[in-house]
């Protein structure tokens, strides 16, 4: 695992580096294989930065989008990080839809929605079960407690390691994740963390010892490479020697 850390200025400037190493890292991956997967992470902080994709000049019909997580809500609900990413990114492109994978949240049964997304991932790359899918680029946030994903502190999702998604809990609600070694097998990860009140996860996260049940963060280790993006804010207690 190749490590990159990058503390940027403020929120504007992490984004302005993000867009230039997503855009870097679809270009490569293209001008490789002729294609592209990429999982999206959810919440706040990465929106801006699907906004910025959408006014980029790139080949949409070779790029292949993933969700890292989902929450379990239908997705007209404001909470869904898929109708999010749609609003401001994929519909403004016209992003072939084929090339679009949402996390099924309708069946009213996570684990069965959680086992499907898992067969349609093997079908995309073309596995049998118990292989992992290298996917090119992952973007991840983190929570103020560490968590990533939907892989929340000391919850039983974080010990799945036989399967590549499966139900993750925030306070009893259910949510549908990437596992740790889904996570692990990537090209590429790329974090994006912004504001104050990441500090104190940011640092259990970088220390040299620390309990990854209680800051899942920690457990992301990808066999590639490991970007991680602060603003000034989240980033105040980190030096780039960690
Ligand atoms: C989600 C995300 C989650 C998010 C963090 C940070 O579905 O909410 O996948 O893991 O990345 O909670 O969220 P913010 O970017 O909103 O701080």
């Amino acid at each position: 695992m190749q490590k990159y850390l990058e503390v940027l200025v403020d929120n504007k400037a992490l984004i302005d580096k993000a867009l230039t190493l997503v855009t870097a890292k679809i270009n490569e991956a293209v001008a490789t294989k002729e294609r592209c997967t990429i999982a999206l992470a959810g919440g706040n902080t990465p929106k801006p930065l699907y906004q910025a994709l959408a006014q980029a000049k790139l080949p949409w019909e070779k790029i292949h989008v993933f969700w890292g997580d989902e929450r379990y809500v239908r997705e007209t609900d404001p909470l869904s990080n898929q109708k999010m990413a749609r609003e401001v990114w994929l519909t403004p492109v016209n992003f072939p839809p084929d090339n679009i994978h949402p996390m099924p949240t309708s069946s009213g049964d996570p684990a069965k929605d959680a086992y499907n997304y898992q067969r349609d991932l093997l079908d995309h790359f073309q596995l049998s079960p118990g292989d992992l899918p290298v996917f090119d680029l992952i973007l991840l946030g983190m929570g103020d407690d560490a968590h990533t994903a939907s892989l929340f502190p000391q919850t039983e999702a974080l010990t799945v390691n036989d399967r590549l998604i499966t139900v993750g809990s925030k306070d009893g609600e259910p949510r549908l994740t990437f596992t740790v070694p889904l996570i692990n097998a990537a090209a590429c990860v790329i974090f994006l963390v912004t504001g104050a009140n990441k500090q104190q996860a940011l640092k259990q996260v970088f220390a040299p010892e620390a309990d990854g049940m209680l800051y899942p963060t920690r457990l992301i280790q990808p066999q590639g490479e490991l970007w991680w993006l602060l603003d000034q804010e989240a980033g105040a207690n980190i030096n780039s020697e960690t």
